[in-house]
C-alpha cells in the first residue's frame, strides 16, 4: 500500500460503546456485484438519540463526566445540531434508545431537565474511503491486495487489476478519482513490461488520457511521458542510496539512466554525470529534466547502446573534461592528495610527501562510478568493460598508476532467495560476462539487496571496483 493510500485512510473512530448497533461496525452498505457506480447507494442512516440542551448550558453539559463516551464522535459529522426550539440545541448521543444509556447518565439528564428524542445521522458516499467503498462492492479473499491499492506517479494512479476485478474497472477508477484529489488519471497495466525500454502498455480506466506526469524525488523534479518511459517510485530508496555515495566532484557514468533519477540528483549534489539511455523518449525527458533542475553544465546526455557507452565513457570523460564549477576547498585538496598517495601505493610506488601536494584537484575527467540499472540483463553488459581504459594509456597526461578505477554498481535479479545462493548465482554470472572472477573479497565488493520484486525473485545491486586487468585489457 503506498503513501498516498495510507494518507487517505482516515479511519472512522472505532465505536467502543454498546449502544446503536449500526455504530458498532461502522461501514458502508454492502452492494456486492455493483459494476456501475451509484453513489446514492452508500448512504447509511444510523439511529441515535438527541439530548435537547439549553444553548447557554451546552458547553458544560457536553463536558460532563457522565456523558463521556456517549456523544456521537464520527469524523466530519456534527455532534451538536439545531433544534426546532431556537433556545435549544441537540446533542447527539451514540445510542438508539434511552435504556441503552447507563442509569446514572439518564438520572443526570432528567435532573438537569434535559429531554431525549429519537434522531439519526446519515453518512453518505463522501464519508467512506475508497477501500471501504470498493470492499463493499467487490468480493475479495483475505490474502488478496485490495482493488483500491495503487501506485501514484504525479497525477496518475496506476492499478494492477486481477482478472476477476476487470468488470469493475470503470468503477474502481472512478472511486480512486473521487477520493484522491491529486489524481486526474487512473490507468490499469495492460500487458507485460516492454522488453527493452521497460515501460508498460496501459489503459485509462478513469479520468483524462494525460500521461505526462510530474513528480519529485531526491530533491529534484521529474517530468516524463509515463506511457513511453520507465519510472518506478518504489526505487527511490535505491536511487538515494547510490546518489549519496557520489562525492561532489566525482564523475558518474549512468549507462541506463532512464529519465534521470540517479543522474539528475547526482549532478544537483555536485557530481559530473554522463547520462545515457537507448530509449529516445527517456533521453528527451532526461534532457528536459536537466534543464528543469538547472544541471545542464553537470549532466551530459547521450542516446547509445549501454555496451558502447560503457566502453567509451573513460575516453569521452578524459578528452572532453567537464569544466569544474565549484570552488576548490582545502579539504578537497587534501582528499585528492590522499587519493593520489593511496593509488600510487596500490600500484607499488611510495610517493614522497611533496609530490602528492596538489594545488587544485584534477579536472573531473576520470570515471569514478558506473551505474547500470537494467536488472533483467545488466550483468550481461559487463563484457563492455574489457579494455575500456586502454585507449587512455596513449593520452597525454594520463597516468594509470595514480588513477583509481571506478566502482561498478550493477543491478540484477536472482531467483535465489537466500543471500548465499544469491551471492553464488550473481558472482557466477558476473564473472562469466566480465571475463574475470567476481568474488566477495574484491576491492569495493558489496551485494546490496534492493527489494523483492515477485514471490520468487529478488533485486540486488552488485558493486565492485573495475579490476585493473579488465580495464587495461589489450584489445585488437
Ligand atoms: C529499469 S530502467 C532504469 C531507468 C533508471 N535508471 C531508473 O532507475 O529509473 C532501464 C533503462 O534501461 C534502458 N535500456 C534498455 N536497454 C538499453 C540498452 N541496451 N542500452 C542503454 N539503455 C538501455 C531503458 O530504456 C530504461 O530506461
Amino acid at each position: 500500500m503506498n503513501a498516498a493510500w495510507t494518507a487517505l485512510r482516515r479511519l472512522v473512530s472505532p465505536p467502543s460503546m454498546t449502544s446503536s448497533p449500526s455504530l458498532r461496525n461502522l461501514g458502508p452498505p454492502q452492494h456486492k456485484g455493483m459494476t456501475a457506480l451509484d453513489r446514492s447507494k452508500f448512504d447509511l442512516t444510523i439511529p441515535v438519540l438527541a439530548a435537547r440542551v439549553k444553548a447557554s448550558e451546552m458547553g458544560s453539559v457536553r463536558k460532563h463526566d457522565l456523558l463521556k463516551g456517549h456523544i456521537v464522535d464520527i469524523p466530519k459529522i456534527r455532534s451538536i445540531t439545531p433544534d426546532a426550539d431556537p433556545a435549544l440545541r441537540r446533542l447527539l448521543l451514540r445510542v438508539a434508545k434511552p435504556d441503552d444509556l447507563p442509569a446514572d447518565t439518564r438520572a443526570y439528564l432528567a435532573s438537569s431537565g434535559i429531554t431525549l428524542e429519537p434522531d439519526a445521522v446519515t453518512l453518505g458516499y463522501d464519508h467512506w474511503t475508497a477501500s471501504e467503498i470498493l470492499n463493499a462492492v467487490i468480493e475479495t479473499k483475505e490474502d488478496e491486495d485490495t482493488p483500491s491499492s495503487f501506485t501514484q506517479t504525479g497525477h496518475i494512479a496506476h492499478v494492477n487489476l486481477r482478472e476477476e476485478w476487470l468488470p469493475y474497472k470503470a468503477m474502481i477508477g472512478q472511486v480512486i478519482l473521487d477520493k484522491i484529489p491529486s489524481i486526474r488519471t487512473v490507468v490499469n497495466k495492460l500487458s507485460e513490461i516492454h522488453a527493452e525500454f521497460r515501460y508498460f502498455d496501459m489503459e485509462v480506466i478513469a479520468g483524462e488520457a494525460d500521461f505526462v506526469a510530474t513528480t519529485s524525488e531526491s530533491g529534484c523534479t521529474f517530468t516524463f511521458d509515463f506511457a513511453h518511459v520507465y519510472w518506478n517510485s518504489r526505487l527511490h530508496t535505491e536511487h538515494e542510496r547510490l546518489i549519496s555515495l557520489f562525492t561532489p566532484g566525482s564523475v558518474v557514468a549512468d549507462a541506463m539512466a532512464g529519465v534521470g533519477p540517479f543522474a539528475v540528483p547526482a549532478a544537483k549534489r555536485g557530481a559530473y554525470v554522463l547520462g545515457n539511455d537507448l530509449n529516445p523518449e527517456s533521453v528527451k525527458w532526461m534532457r528536459e529534466n536537466r534543464v528543469k533542475n538547472k544541471v545542464e553544465a553537470r549532466l551530459r546526455v547521450t542516446e547509445a547502446d549501454a555496451r558502447q557507452f560503457i566502453n567509451g565513457a573513460p575516453l569521452e570523460a578524459w578528452r572532453n573534461p567537464f569544466v569544474r564549477s565549484e570552488p576548490v576547498t582545502v579539504r578537497q585538496k587534501e582528499r585528492e592528495a590522499r587519493r593520489r598517495r593511496e593509488a600510487a601505493k596500490e600500484a607499488g610506488v611510495e610517493l614522497p610527501k611533496e609530490e602528492v601536494k596538489v594545488d587544485s584537484p584534477p579536472k573531473p575527467q576520470t570515471v569514478d562510478h558506473y551505474v547500470m540499472n537494467l536488472p533483467d540483463s545488466a550483468l550481461e553488459f559487463l563484457d563492455a568493460y574489457a579494455g575500456s581504459f586502454t585507449p587512455l594509456l596513449s593520452e597525454p597526461g594520463f597516468d594509470a598508476a595514480s588513477t583509481t578505477l571506478p566502482l561498478i554498481h550493477c543491478h540484477c535479479f536472482t531467483r535465489f532467495l537466500d543471500i548465499e545462493g544469491a551471492t553464488r548465482d550473481i558472482n557466477e554470472r558476473a564473472s562469466a560476462a566480465l571475463g574475470y572472477p567476481v568474488t566477495t573479497d574484491m576491492d569495493g565488493y558489496l551485494l546490496h539487496p534492493v527489494r523483492r520484486v515477485a514471490p520468487n525473485k529478488d533485486m540486488y545491486c552488485l558493486t565492485f571496483r573495475l579490476p585493473h586487468d579488465v580495464a587495461y585489457k589489450k584489445t585488437v
